[in-house]
């Protein structure tokens, strides 16, 4: 008989979700977090976790756990769960904004995807070093992290390891998932860089869910793809994302992975979840929107995990390396905000999370007047992908 014998593997889950939070939907109660912290710290005595970190980003709750259960283990996710909804316990004692707004369903059921929270989950074998930074971001939605994630896994303009590490040489491989279809495809980078540019340039559509190192297919990274208001069929408020990425000796350097954020790209978020901004990489003590609600932003936390405990974190942005990214986020904004209600400021009606438009036309059908001023013969350009 033969014995093979399996290295034990870690699992790092990071759950969020918006319980309610303080002066409208700015920033997460200490206490929601006290109330979430002592769910997870039984769950800890008990064994079900390893280790865990509660934080925020935001409005937005924020559970960092590592266990040895595997990704989707129910245990955690009940775990996850139950801190939520003692969490919104006290934000609706507190009078806390939006209580439980992203708590859709009443009950557990085996998986917290599809109830609300979202959740960027992945296993590995421990590294004896394992490097990893956690992104999460507010008031922007998942499809936020494709463009600094192919420019992490895919530009050599950003990752030097890309051109020069032997290990980083052959490229990765990207999971991208279509959320209006349910439906993902996997392609490779570098000799599929057009087509995978051609699907994730549409972010609220195509969404880098997953990163494999291609030479031997270790996870590299992962986001959360999940987004509220078609789980929901309304608005309940934005997406706001995470991720996990894995750093170093055969992945990108910590430092090449925040490179791709000093680049402040054009979101789909902000203010009712309905406007374009720039996404303004801030420490932890900035993770708090304020104009129009925003800018959106995201915060970078830095751990080492050693036997599925967590080690850190470093608050990765909290450096005057990103001031100038910052300050290029702020003209964004200001830029961005001259537009007021117009478009490409606004979001396509497609996209809004809030609107008016078909009260508006509804009301003014009397008073459109037919002009045939030409023939109308319908989009050249094909659209039923799109539709
Ligand atoms: C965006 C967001 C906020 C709210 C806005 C209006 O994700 O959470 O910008 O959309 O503050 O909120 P309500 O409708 O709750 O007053
Ligand atoms: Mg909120
Ligand atoms: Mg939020």
């Amino acid at each position: 008989m033969k014995f093979v014998s399996e290295k034990p593997k870690t699992t790092i889950s990071v759950i969020k979700a918006d319980i309610g939070s303080l002066a409208g939907h700015h920033v997460v109660h200490p206490d929601t977090m006290a109330a979430a912290a002592k769910v997870l710290a039984e769950a800890k005595s008990k064994g079900i976790i390893v280790d865990y970190y509660v934080t925020h980003a935001g409005d937005d709750l924020e559970l960092i756990m590592t266990h040895k259960k595997g990704v989707d283990s129910p245990e955690v996710h009940e775990t996850a769960w139950n801190a939520f909804k003692e969490a919104a316990k006290v934000a609706k004692e507190l009078g806390l904004y939006a209580a439980g707004q992203d708590l859709l369903a009443e009950a557990f059921s085996g998986n917290v995807r599809g109830l609300g929270p979202s959740v960027a989950e992945m296993e590995f074998v421990e590294r004896p070093s394992e490097p990893i930074v956690v992104f999460m971001a507010d008031k922007t939605e998942p499809g936020a992290f494709n463009l600094p994630l192919f420019r992490v896994f895919a530009d050599p303009f950003n990752t030097a390891g890309l051109v020069i590490d032997p290990k980083l040489h052959d490229g990765f491989k990207f999971e991208i998932y279509d959320v209006m279809a349910g439906k993902y495809v996997v392609m490779n980078a570098p000799e599929e860089l057009y087509d995978i540019l051609a699907l994730i340039g549409t972010p609220g559509r195509f969404v880098i869910r997953r990163v494999y190192r291609k030479s031997d297919n270790e996870i590299a990274a992962v986001v959360s793809v999940e987004r509220l208001n078609l789980i929901a069929g309304r608005y309940v408020g934005k997406d706001d994302p995470v991720a996990v990425v894995r750093a170093q000796s055969g992945f990108p350097a910590v430092g090449e992975i925040l490179e791709a954020f000093a680049f402040p790209h054009l979101v789909a978020g902000w203010m009712r979840g309905s406007h374009f901004g720039p996404l303004m990489p801030v420490s932890q003590r900035h993770a708090r929107c304020t104009r129009f609600d925003g800018p959106p932003r995201v915060v970078a936390l830095g751990f080492q995990i050693k036997n599925a405990r967590l080690i850190g974190p470093s608050d990765l942005f909290d450096d005057p390396a990103f001031d100038e990214t910052r300050r290029l986020a702020q003209m964004i904004a200001e830029y961005m905000r001259r537009h007021g209600p117009f478009m490409p400021h606004r979001l396509g009606p497609e996209e809004m999370e809030y609107t008016t438009l078909p009260e508006v036309l509804q009301k003014l059908q009397n008073r459109f007047v037919e002009a045939k001023l030409y023939e109308v013969k319908g989009p050249k350009v094909k659209t039923e992908l799109l539709e």
